[in-house]
């Protein structure tokens, strides 16, 4: 097989979404390549994004309050070191964002406009064009990318394993030219993961269906530790119109006061938790699913509280009701939960290094702990900011050995093609996931879908895309398995009650252990911060 190798100091990042390009960016003058399966910015879901970004910039704001409603967000699971981080350093990416070019909405006097969501005890979201920061943020990156010269881009070319030296260093990995369909070794010092999420898994889901996992998957065969890989979070307002993806109707607009009404008019959410619409997501999420459980329908009604302004305040949203007749400034919007982000992934310290040496991690394929069991709303591009900020300052300080070391790879891996998941058995995939291992799970259903997926991964069709896939599927499957209690997004209706014991779940691969996991408690929390916005 062909080898290339990237010069010296040089840096292979996988997957070009907010994260990968924006680590890319921080990093000049070291050269880097970057490789996206699509065409630059027309993958992943970080141009999907319609609520924007989370940080303390607001004159009554401060990283404290910031810092509390993270914790709390995410059910006692938060790294309490990656929120202060995430928190304190959250102003300062906002201002490189408008350095590079992205024009976030304004008030009449200059001020960035600040928006509501879910579980923020303030207003400290900020926007771009109402529902479009992801496409603003992505279009501002890719036009500074392109004038980089320390970025090389490789388009159309994707990444099916990692290369470990002998010493257990990561140096690269093998690639696939989709447009010449050939594959090769690309060697590097430093490779960085940033592959995104898992949406793509499941049957209903806000995320580009190629969000599969695969960087995981990835990871996990090369060594690293994987971390609570059950937590997936379900979006409370999925549009539901029978789109696959499923359009996203921004929790921005409950933060505006939408309610959230089943058929008979009743506001449902008032029934469950005091903050209503405005509870954390697992929460709302599991509120609408019961609404639809019973029989009665969910739907989000914006009438009275936006009314004719929607149009011009919340265009993706209106133009994906408008796929289905559906006026928003009149009609009701029928919404359903769907996997929107993954709280778990590859098990990263708070500068994105992963447990193996030459191996980063970054975004939502990364686990910091930052969201714990339930991430809260809009801090996931500001995670992508933050920690790619990190992951390059960490970079720069790293020496990877540049003596010459033998590299390899698990053959086995040739045997299979370097295709995507064949598209029905992959259907089959995903609604076994969203069947068996969703919103609310049991230990039968876990098995059940764990043995679905074995079935999968024993098929004739397997090739190197479903592998990863099932991979990736069967880890979510085991680690919900295993946590034998309900909190934040994992909810196992035969363990209802939250532990006492705070605990990751850590899985780790090697060739003399095979598959293994264990569960990690986590440090006191008695030192944190006690103010609050609310
Ligand atoms: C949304 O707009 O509701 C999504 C925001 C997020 O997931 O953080």
């Amino acid at each position: 097989m062909e080898t290339k190798s990237l010069p010296n100091d040089s840096t292979l990042i996988i997957g070009a979404g907010l994260a990968g390009l924006f680590t890319a960016l921080e990093m000049a003058p070291m050269p880097v390549t970057v490789i996206t399966a699509a065409k630059l910015g027309r993958g992943g879901s970080s141009r999907w994004a319609q609520g924007g970004l989370a940080a303390a910039v607001g004159d009554n704001d401060k990283p404290e309050y910031h810092f509390n409603d993270t914790m709390a967000a995410g059910a006692g699971l938060v790294d309490f070191h990656a929120a202060k981080v995430l928190v304190e350093e959250g102003p300062a990416r906002v201002e490189d964002l408008i350095r590079y070019g992205v024009e976030f909405d304004r008030d009449e006097n200059g001020k960035l406009k600040l928006g509501m969501e879910a579980a923020h005890g303030l207003h400290r979201i900020v926007h771009v064009a109402g529902d479009q920061a992801g496409a603003a943020i992505m279009e501002a990156l890719i036009d500074a990318a392109h004038a980089s010269s320390h970025i090389t881009l490789l388009e159309r070319t994707i990444a099916d394993e990692l290369i470990i030296d002998e010493n257990g260093r990561i140096r690269g990995a093998l690639l696939f030219d989709i447009e010449a369909q050939k594959r090769y070794m690309m060697s590097a010092q430093r490779t960085v993961m940033a592959t995104g999420g898992i949406g793509g898994l499941y049957a209903v889901t806000t995320n580009p269906k190629f969000a599969q996992g695969h960087g995981i998957a990835m990871a996990l065969r090369v060594g690293a530790e994987i971390m609570d890989p059950e937590f997936v979070q379900f979006h409370p307002t999925g549009l539901d119109l029978g789109i696959d993806p499923a359009p996203l109707a921004t929790e921005a607009l409950r933060g505006d006061g939408c309610h959230l009404v089943d058929n008979k008019g009743h506001r449902f959410m008032t029934d469950l938790h005091e903050d209503a619409e405005l509870a954390p997501r697992d929460i709302v999420a599991r509120g609408v699913a019961a609404s639809i459980a019973a029989g009665n329908g969910a739907f989000l009604d914006a009438r009275t509280a936006i009314g004719s302004r929607f149009k011009d305040r919340y265009p993706t949203v209106y133009k994906s009701c408008q796929l289905k007749n559906i006026d928003p400034s009149t009609d009701l919007m029928p919404v359903a939960p769907a996997v929107h982000y993954h709280m778990g992934g590859i098990r990263t310290d708070i500068e994105g290094r992963t447990t193996m040496k030459g191996l980063w991690a970054v975004g939502e394929a990364a686990a910091t702990g930052v969201h714990g069991a339930n991430r809260l709303a809009s801090n996931s591009l500001l995670e992508a900011l933050v920690f790619g900020k990190r992951v390059a300052d960490s970079i720069r300080k790293d020496d990877p050995s540049t003596k010459q070391v033998r590299v390899g790879f698990q053959q086995d891996r040739l045997t299979l093609e370097p295709k995507p998941a064949p598209e029905e058995i992959f259907q089959h995939l995903r609604n076994t996931m969203t069947a068996f291992a969703g919103l609310l799970r049991t230990g039968d259903s876990l098995k059940q879908a764990a043995a679905n997926l074995n079935e999968i991964q024993d098929s004739d069709v397997l090739t190197s895309g479903l592998q990863n896939a099932v991979l990736a599927a069967s880890l979510i499957c085991l680690g919900g398995y295993a946590r034998e209690e309900s909190r934040g997004g994992h909810a196992r209706t035969d363990f209802p009650e939250t532990s006492e014991t705070r605990m990751h779940t850590i899985f780790k691969w090697t060739p003399e252990t095979n598959l293994t996991h264990h569960f990690e408690k986590l440090p006191d929390i008695s030192k944190t911060p006690s103010e609050t916005s609310s």
